[in-house]
């Protein structure tokens, strides 16, 4: 099958390429390195049913590649992916987010997609959950706290709505906090990789809070398997969770215990605006559409981080 990735450089999005170009298809990617890298993608450099257009998902060219490549499915990844970002930023964030993903629906329809799967946060775009709902179901209101969880949830309407309107097939997957190699260990993104980098560093690891905001970790995986099976089932939006809840104590502990680090270093900073509490996803609507359940336990998610990391020089910082 013609796929088209969007944000195929980056974290998830490379993990992805790979296993769609193992499981058979020709896979288009575009991308514009903003935080995506050439060296995510040196494994499949070269490739006979690989391209790679390196452009902005919200110009006319992005589109014009779409248009001219035809794909029958559009795996859509490409976005502003922090929270943090998105409070100091939300025109950026709503410019590729919103108005990316609108460009990239509207070429993807115009030249005859048969459907586009959309990478959307499970982690945002519910907003403050209440205790007694956790793991959250997708029918549960959305009601973000974050311009990101607002952007992303907007991204989903879009996508409901061209459906509608002009008949293309379209899943959102909401996902978790998404974890595994290649995640970027500076900034805000994914505490597990930043934890897993400083403790292997002997580097003191900053909680903020009291440690016990928990997330529903989902390894990287997992997640490409879910993408995967989209592109042929699955309709509307579905939550890509484990339905458990992690601390952020629970994931320093998990880090020390993999990287034989009995008490990794660590101080406490203030809780940071726009977080949600509490959150675990439900992952029955995943089984049911997708005929998906992860299969990474968190515990062995991160002994193979921690063992990919070992064998890689550690990044500067
Ligand atoms: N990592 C997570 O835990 C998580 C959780 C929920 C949702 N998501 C979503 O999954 C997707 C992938 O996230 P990731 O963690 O791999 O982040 P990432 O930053 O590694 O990947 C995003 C990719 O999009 C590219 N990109 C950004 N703006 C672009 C633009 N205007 N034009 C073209 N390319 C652009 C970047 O260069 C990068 O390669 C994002 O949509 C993100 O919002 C991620």
């Amino acid at each position: 099958m013609r796929v088209l990735i969007t944000g195929g450089a980056g974290f998830i999005g490379s993990h992805l390429t790979e296993a769609a170009l193992a499981a058979g298809h020709d896979v288009r990617v575009i991308d514009d390195f903003s935080t995506g890298t050439e060296e995510n993608l040196a494994g499949i450099r070269g490739h006979a049913r690989f391209a790679l257009d390196r452009c902005d998902i919200t110009t006319p060219e992005a589109a014009d590649v779409l248009a001219a490549a035809c794909p029958e499915v559009v795996l859509h990844l490409a976005a502003q992916a922090s929270v943090q970002s998105s409070l100091c930023s939300p025109l950026h964030d709503a410019r590729t987010n919103v108005l990316g993903t609108l460009n990239i629906l509207d070429a993807a329809a115009r030249c005859g997609t048969r459907k586009v799967v959309f990478a959307s946060s499970g982690g945002t775009v519910y907003g403050q959950a209440r205790e007694t709902d956790l793991p959250l179901t997708e029918r549960l209101p959305k009601a973000p706290e974050s311009f990101y969880g607002l952007s992303k949830h907007a991204g989903q309407e879009y996508l409901r709505l061209y459906s509608r309107l002009k008949g293309i097939e379209h899943a959102s997957l909401a996902l978790g906090n998404v974890y595994g190699p290649r995640q970027d260990p500076h900034g805000e993104a994914g505490v597990v990789g930043i934890f897993t980098h400083r403790v292997l560093r002997g580097q003191t690891c900053t909680i903020n809070g009291d440690g016990e905001t928990t997330r529903d970790y989902v390894f990287v995986t997992d997640v490409v398997d879910a993408f995967l099976r989209a592109i042929d089932r699955g309709e509307g939006m579905i939550n890509i969770g484990t339905g458990a809840e992690t601390s952020v104590n629970d994931v320093l502990r998990a880090v020390g215990r993999a990287a034989s680090v009995p008490d990794p270093a660590h101080r406490h900073d203030p809780a940071r605006p726009g977080e949600v509490r509490r959150i675990s996803l439900s992952p029955r609507r995943a089984r049911r559409e997708l005929d998906w359940t992860p299969e990474v336990p968190f515990a062995t998610g991160i002994a193979h981080l921690v063992a990919h990391l070992r064998q890689q020089p550690l990044p500067a910082g």
